[in-house]
């Protein structure tokens, strides 16, 4: 028997973490509202666990603002929506995928928290939870861009802390290695082969791992706040050092 938390809202929902974490929030009591671009998985995912779907691009600011026009109270925002582009070094580096990635990743986070942070403030014990990364702390070759945009949000995150302390809004932010998916498929634009080399021989987290982080991190008494939680599996100790068994 759950009791009732308040509303929730994951943007990036329509799979992966985003998804497993509707599924976690929805199970532990949660109202729960989802939003991503791919309505039909949004849709389908929202029937299984009795949440609201409502279309969202965090990278388009009409998207956002009627995205936000459905959502009038909310205790939590889980910001998930982003990913990365491309593995090119800085010196082939691909302008318009680091805008993409800086669009979604980091604007889309400042969009979308600003929308709602009345309505988080206005719930008298609100609680704002980003999806960060290990790329926002270490970098890595090929990681520029993506680097850039997380550490990017690390920063933003940092400073709506600060900006909140003494109203009742906790900030926190998790840092996951690598989970296994659709991450890397859309990161190596399509290519099955390139996304499945990224876990060989490796056990990656999977997605529920990392909304059971959200889910407790979510769950902790109102004066506790977890600032920021670094997660990865045991056969990764960094951004760059990952052990690969023999397959
Ligand atoms: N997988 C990893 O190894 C890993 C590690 C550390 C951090 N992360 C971070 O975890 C978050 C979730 O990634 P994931 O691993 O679950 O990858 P995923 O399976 O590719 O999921 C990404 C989600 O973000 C949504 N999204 C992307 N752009 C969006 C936009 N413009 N507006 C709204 N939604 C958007 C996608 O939905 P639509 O395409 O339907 O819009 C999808 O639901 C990302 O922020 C990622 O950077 C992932």
């Amino acid at each position: 028997m759950t009791t009732p938390r308040g509303t929730a809202v994951v943007t990036g929902a329509s799979s992966g973490i985003g998804a497993a974490t509707a599924r976690a929030l929805a199970a532990d009591g949660w109202e729960v509202v989802v939003g991503a671009r791919r309505l039909d998985r949004l849709e389908a995912l929202a029937a299984e666990i009795g949440a609201r779907a409502h279309p969202l691009d965090v990278t388009d600011a009409a998207s956002v603002d009627a995205f936000v026009a459905q959502v009038p109270a909310c205790r939590l925002l889980v910001n998930n929506a982003g990913g990365a582009l491309g593995l090119a070094p800085v010196a082939e580096a691909d302008v318009d995928d680091w805008r993409a990635m800086y669009e979604a990743n980091v604007l889309g986070v400042a969009r979308v928290t600003r929308a709602l942070l009345p309505a988080i403030e206005a719930s008298g014990d609100g609680h704002v939870v980003t999806i960060g990364s290990i790329a926002a702390h270490e970098s890595y070759p090929g990681g520029a861009g993506y680097n850039a945009a997380k550490f990017a949000v690390r920063a933003v995150v940092s400073v709506l802390r600060q900006e909140l302390l003494g109203r009742p809004v906790r900030v926190s932010e998790i840092d996951p290695g690598m989970v296994e998916t659709e991450f890397s498929l859309v990161r190596f634009g399509g290519d099955a082969e390139r996304a499945a080399a990224v876990y060989a021989g490796v056990t990656p987290l999977t997605a529920e791992d990392v909304a059971e982080c959200v889910r407790w991190v979510a769950s902790r008494p109102s004066h506790v706040n977890v600032d920021q939680m670094i997660v990865l599996a045991r056969d990764q100790a960094g951004a760059r050092q990952v052990h690969r068994h023999p397959t």
